[in-house]
């Protein structure tokens, strides 16, 4: 059986927290997109462990994969295989060999894009993490990328860069006007260099075992009977196709892209649970729309600011504060439809606590019309005006004790809350979180059990 994480928001609605739990019932954990854009903390024994690309179930000793979908940095994996090493954690953490591999110039590449989009004033840069992700993902569509496979055949490496950096140091200088023979970033465009450093990583990488064919694995795996779980990163409104383009990522976080980045059928995906994750309220790291975002006066700002301590509210990434906005219906309507969700896990109900006034946008206004769900422009989302609804708010609780008694423990407010999202989007909550600690987590329904 499988399991789907998916974020039914703009990324950060606590998926580590549910995949970390119901992780601990799955013999697999894969990433299926994305890369070191991702960020979540895992706290085991007391310990606290960030990571980006290192499945989390690899913290407690499942099988974590990276699939064929995601872009892998390498140096970043090392980096956090190593660190986990050395605080005598022994990860098994294997990648896809069709996965695409970040490299240095994709980084580079990354930061240049953002510093021409933001100096020409308009507006349209994306504040990306920074990390060459959508550089990645472009020249895997672009069908000139570097697959982890490449990295175990030093021959076909070097002919694939021999290809590729050319048209790189091309487009920096030719196109943005670096010269790079005055660069410190010259490296990254050095073919010589990159063989030599992208071979070695490639020698580790098959010297540790670590690499699989994706879709072979999984499903003798499924076939065995084995339950897996598909940790989603990032959030549905930043789906390269289902998303607020071109405010989002490269990749597809929505159920679909399980399939299609891991190589297990669609069909036994869809036989699974699919379950969305959302925040009680809305957080945003990075630009583009957000209708009910918390910045009207001094009076919001002040709530935002209260709601961002409160909450945490600051990338893990890039430690960049995140905007505030109030619940949006018609963006979770929009994700339950797109993946497909069987349950959804509400997380940060303890933030909302001890409100003046508390809001949920139930629809749009926009040029006369009443919309439920998500128009597909951004230049329309963003006149979007927000019909609101007034709920009930509930004084603060005592987190571990109401994790401890169950969903009746929770202020009636809170539960109320909770089932008027239920109805908005059809779909019945499986979990509440209501603190931090994955402990901190009221369980209605374990979907492995489904
Ligand atoms: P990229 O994924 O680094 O290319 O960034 C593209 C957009 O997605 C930016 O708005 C980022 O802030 C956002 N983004 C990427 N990863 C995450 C995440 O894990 N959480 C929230 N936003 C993210």
């Amino acid at each position: 059986m499988t399991l789907t994480i998916v974020g039914s928001q703009l990324g950060d609605e606590g998926k580590g927290a549910l995949v970390d739990r119901w992780g601990g019932d799955a013999d697999v954990v894969v990433r299926y997109q994305g890369g070191d854009n991702a960020g979540h903390t895992v706290v085991e024994g007391g310990t606290e462990y960030k990571l980006s690309l290192v499945p989390s179930g690899a913290v407690r000793g499942t099988v974590g994969i990276l699939g064929n979908g995601c872009v892998v940095n390498p140096k970043t994996l090392f980096t956090e295989i190593d660190d986990l090493r050395e605080r005598g954690l022994d990860p098994d953490v294997r990648v896809a060999r069709r996965a695409h591999v970040i490299m240095p110039y994709h980084r580079v590449l990354d930061g240049i894009e953002e510093e021409v989009k933001a100096d020409d004033d308009a507006g349209d840069e994306v504040g990306t993490t920074g990390r060459g992700i959508g550089p990645t993902y472009e020249d895997k569509a672009g069908r000139r990328g570097i697959r982890i496979a490449d990295l175990l055949a030093p021959d076909v490496l070097r002919e694939k860069l021999e290809y590729a950096v050319p048209q790189k140091r091309a487009l920096v200088e030719d196109v943005y006007g670096l010269d790079l023979a005055e660069d410190d970033r010259a490296e990254a465009f050095d073919v010589d260099a990159l063989h030599e450093e992208f071979t070695r990583i490639g020698e580790r990488l098959a010297d540790e075992g670590m690499t699989v064919n994706c879709s072979d694995y999984l499903n003798r795996r499924s076939d065995a009977g084995d339950r897996i779980l598909f940790e989603g990163a990032q959030g549905t409104h930043i789906d390269v196709d289902h998303g607020n383009y071109p405010f989002v990522t490269s990749s597809n976080p929505t159920a679909g892209g399980a399939a299609v980045g891991s190589g297990l059928g669609v069909t036994t995906v869809g036989d699974g649970e699919v379950v969305g994750i959302v925040k009680a309220y809305l957080s945003r790291v990075g630009s583009g729309p957000l209708p009910t975002e918390l910045d009207g006066d001094a009076e919001e700002e002040a709530l935002a600011d209260d709601i961002r301590e409160k909450g945490g509210e600051f990338g893990t990434v890039t430690g960049r504060p995140r905007r505030i906005g109030w619940l949006d219906l018609p963006m979770l309507r929009h994700a339950a439809r797109v993946s497909g969700f069987t349950g959804v896990a509400v997380n940060h109900v303890d933030v909302l606590a001890g409100l003046d006034e508390l809001k949920a946008c139930t629809a749009y206004e926009l040029d006369g019309d009443e919309l439920d769900t998500v128009p597909t422009t951004t230049e329309r989302w963003e006149r979007c005006e927000p019909v609101y609804e007034t709920l009930d708010t509930w004084e603060p609780f005592d987190s571990a004790a109401v994790a401890e008694e169950g969903y009746d423990a929770l202020p009636e407010a809170a539960r109320e809350y909770l089932e008027f999202v239920a109805d908005e989007i059809d779909t019945p909550v499986y979990a509440v979180g209501v603190g931090p600690d994955r402990e901190e987590t009221v369980e209605l329904t374990n979907p492995f059990d489904e």
